[in-house]
């Protein structure tokens, strides 16, 4: 039987999960659990190569992450959730891919560069930050995976990736590591509240847990086609932020469009309809996180048997990567 592929990927802890992040990534790893052996990593190191001035508040958001995982349905049976500072491997294959990788890799990687850009608030010309792909090459290296579900932005850190191992593995003459493909996943994108990105900077987010009474006054406030003033003017659904979410979540968005169109439709009704369906969505996944939330020794016995099994994995591999370089 052929081996099944192995998968990881990482989410950093940098703010509670919006439903950005779940059509984005967790919808799919919900679904790449069933057919793979998927390890997925809650990245805190990589949070606090940005948020070393709250450290804090990223062991808090780790814990948030859990519940949320495991509230949209990724289950201990069949995926391994771990924490990276938990299994210290991670840091140890860094240490090794930091020796081997050029400087100038690091510093014409994009997402690099955009980042000294744009990020205003904070000093990010720090020795580790500019590491960031190395850790997250480790990351994978380091479970030996094949496939990595990403999203576009994280292509070049997939690429430097596929250098680095190369670089390993022709250096020491061996094939011990494996160079990963990226499963690109077809995202729908979806924009925050005020139509544009969605991002918890911007505070224009849905949360994947959101509470019904703050998600029916986020609804209310969505931006809707601004020509249109009375309920039975013809409206115009490409330009209006609803619509943009009711073509994803509603269950029949040609009958959406066309009422609009019509103008047989007002926008508060539009806007009924979005919360009913974003409400469906929600609902049970609020209950569930409630239930992790509130029930933090489960929550522990499950990350700490995640963390237990991912060290075992990394142990192992990191072993043979020592014997490959014959170092230790
Ligand atoms: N850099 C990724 C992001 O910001 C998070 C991440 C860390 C990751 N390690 C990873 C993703 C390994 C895939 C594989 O989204
Ligand atoms: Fe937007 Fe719906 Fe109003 Fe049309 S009816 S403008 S889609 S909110």
């Amino acid at each position: 039987m052929k081996k099944k592929s192995v998968i990881l990927s990482g989410m950093r802890p940098t703010g509670r999960l919006h439903l950005g992040n779940y059509l984005g990534a967790l919808k799919n790893w919900v679904r790449l659990q069933d057919e793979y052996m998927c390890y997925y990593e809650i990245a805190d190191w990589h949070a606090l190569m940005s948020d070393f001035d709250n450290p804090g508040s990223v062991t808090e958001l780790c814990r948030d992450m859990v519940c949320v995982w495991l509230a949209v349905g990724l289950d201990p049976d069949k995926c391994v959730m771990f924490r990276q500072s938990d299994v210290s491997e991670h840091l140890e294959l860094f240490f090794i891919f930091a020796t081997i990788t050029p400087l100038g890799w690091l510093e014409r990687c994009p997402t690099y560069k955009e980042a000294l850009q744009n990020v205003q608030d904070k000093d990010l010309r720090n020795y580790a930050f500019l590491g960031y792909p190395s850790l997250q090459a480790a990351d994978i290296a380091l479970y030996r995976a094949d496939k990595v579900p990403v999203g576009k932005d994280q292509l070049p850190h997939l690429e430097l990736t596929r250098e680095i191992v190369r670089r390993f593995n022709h250096l020491y003459s061996s094939d011990v590591m494996v160079e990963p493909d990226e499963i690109l996943t077809e995202v729908q994108k979806l924009n925050g509240t005020d139509g544009r990105k969605m991002s918890k900077s911007y505070n224009n987010t849905i949360l994947i847990t959101e509470e019904s009474a703050d998600l029916k006054k986020k609804v209310s406030m969505m931006i809707t086609d601004p020509e249109r003033i009375h309920p039975d003017d013809k409206g115009h659904p490409e330009v209006c932020t609803v619509y943009e979410y009711r073509k994803i979540f509603s269950a029949d968005p040609a009958s959406v469009e066309k009422r609009c169109r019509g103008g047989s439709m007002g926008c508060v009704e539009c806007k009924k309809g979005l919360l009913e369906d974003l409400e469906a969505l929600i609902a049970p996944v609020r209950e569930k996180y409630r239930h992790y939330r509130d029930n933090p020794g489960e929550v522990d016995r499950i990350l700490g048997e995640g963390n237990r099994k991912a060290r075992e994995a990394a142990a192992a591999n990191l072993k043979k990567f020592r014997e490959a370089m014959s170092f230790g």
